[in-house]
């Protein structure tokens, strides 16, 4: 045991265990034995001896530990910002409508394009180490703020080094369909990116597109992925968030592994990705933050036992956003989500939407350790004292994560 962790004195541990809601096991008073990074077993608090030799022991003091929090939908890499469209949008102007101006995306993608890969480096891994300490423990990272061959690569390329820098799980996705360029037709540009995809495949997991009006179709749609799908990448999808478009069908019958947005998603929509085994990637701080009154069927989805996630969909434009805390209860007053369900949506739930639940989510046996000691002892907190940080500290892989307190550099 000498090569064993011990974390002791744990007044409530939870660990998701299903991806059907809430799935959350709850135990008072053990420890948590982590072995090479990875959580061994989850004893009686009564069962550690003193004379037990472990590498360490640390007493967390009666306080409850939750699986680390997975975002698996952000858009992290990107320069400039835009506060003045939020302005803009509060005396009525729509987010569509901005973006059709030549601002939104098309705003960030000119910014990116300009910026150094160093430059963009440096502020996407400041906003990780905040999120890690405010909980985040897993990342799903998409590019899409370049649109040209050079600048996709040079999001991406960031997003690998990140991964290396910060130690952590990080899922890329290539999203070169997250607008038609400024200056190009649609149907070139689609057809450039089909043809271009096998490049892209040595740096990105999966593929992504914004199904929307006046932005991809759900042909469009069709024709990525199926290339896409040939070539090996996961399929993730933003789909029926402003309208309905068909895409989530699209998807789920092509084998997403996630439908993301979905406020317009119908019952049908809803039957086919129960079918397809397809997690719905829900984002209710982007409705709060654009100010749509839509949600989601999110409870249609529960009784036909579609597999819930949360995400923040951090980004300059929809969701300038790094705190899945906030996620988790906005899910619960927006949705009606008991916390149980929430935790379990932006836990096991998103990285079942990553294809990665057997590696992290659950705090389960043989699952990567990583976890939040909360400030206090019971995890519905969360739900309670919502809009401060409730993470006293954060561990990846049984370590530590420190240096979180960079300054606020946003
Ligand atoms: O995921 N829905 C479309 N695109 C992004 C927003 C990106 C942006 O506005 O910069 C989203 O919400
Ligand atoms: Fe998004």
């Amino acid at each position: 045991m000498s090569d064993t962790i011990c974390f002791r004195n744990i007044g409530q541990l939870v660990q998701v265990d299903a991806a059907t809601l809430p799935g959350i096991r709850k135990r008072q008073d053990c420890a948590l034995l982590v072995r090479g990074g990875r959580i061994d077993q989850v004893v009686s608090d009564s069962a550690i001896k003193p004379s037990d030799h472990y590498a360490r022991v640390i007493d967390l003091k009666g306080r409850a530990v939750i699986p680390g929090l997975v975002d698996c939908h952000t858009h992290l890499i990107y320069a400039g910002e835009r506060k003045d469209e939020m302005e803009q949008r509060t005396s009525g102007m729509t987010y569509m409508k901005i973006l059709e101006n030549g601002g939104g995306i098309h705003h960030t993608v000119r910014q990116t394009r300009q910026a150094s890969a160093t430059s963009l480096f440096v502020a996407a891994k400041k906003r990780m180490r905040r999120m890690l300490t405010l909980g985040t423990t897993a990342f799903e990272i998409k590019s899409g703020y370049g649109l040209d061959l050079k600048t996709e690569m040079k999001m991406l390329k960031v997003g690998r080094k990140l991964k290396a820098a910060l130690n952590v799980p990080v899922t890329l996705t290539y999203l070169g369909a997250h607008a038609v360029p400024e200056g190009q037709d649609r149907e070139p540009y689609l057809q450039w990116m089909i043809a271009n995809l096998p490049r892209f495949k040595e740096l990105a997991d999966g593929v992504d597109i914004f199904c929307e009006k006046d932005v991809f179709s759900t042909a469009d749609l069709r024709r990525l992925f199926r290339q896409a799908k040939l070539l090996g990448f996961q399929l993730r999808a933003h789909v029926e968030e402003l309208s309905h478009q068909g895409g989530c069908l699209e998807a789920a019958k092509l084998g997403a592994l996630s439908c993301d947005h979905l406020e317009h998603a119908t019952p049908n929509d809803i039957q086919a990705m129960r079918t397809a085994g397809t997690t719905a990637v829900l984002m209710p701080g982007v409705t709060l933050f654009l100010g749509g009154t839509k949600q989601p069927l999110v409870h249609s989805m529960l009784d036909a036992g579609v597999p819930l996630a949360l995400a923040t969909d951090c980004n300059p434009g929809s969701s300038p956003n790094y705190n899945m805390q906030t996620v988790l209860y906005l899910a619960a007053l927006m949705y009606r989500l008991t916390p149980a369900q929430a935790l379990s949506a932006g836990t096991f739930g998103a990285a079942r939407a990553l294809g990665a639940e057997r590696d992290y989510g659950g705090l389960l046996p043989t699952q990567r350790a990583d976890f939040l000691v909360l400030k206090t002892k019971d995890y519905r907190d969360l739900f309670y004292y919502f809009g401060e940080n409730l993470v006293d500290q954060t561990y990846s892989a049984g370590q530590p994560v420190t240096g979180g307190h960079a300054p606020a550099n946003f």
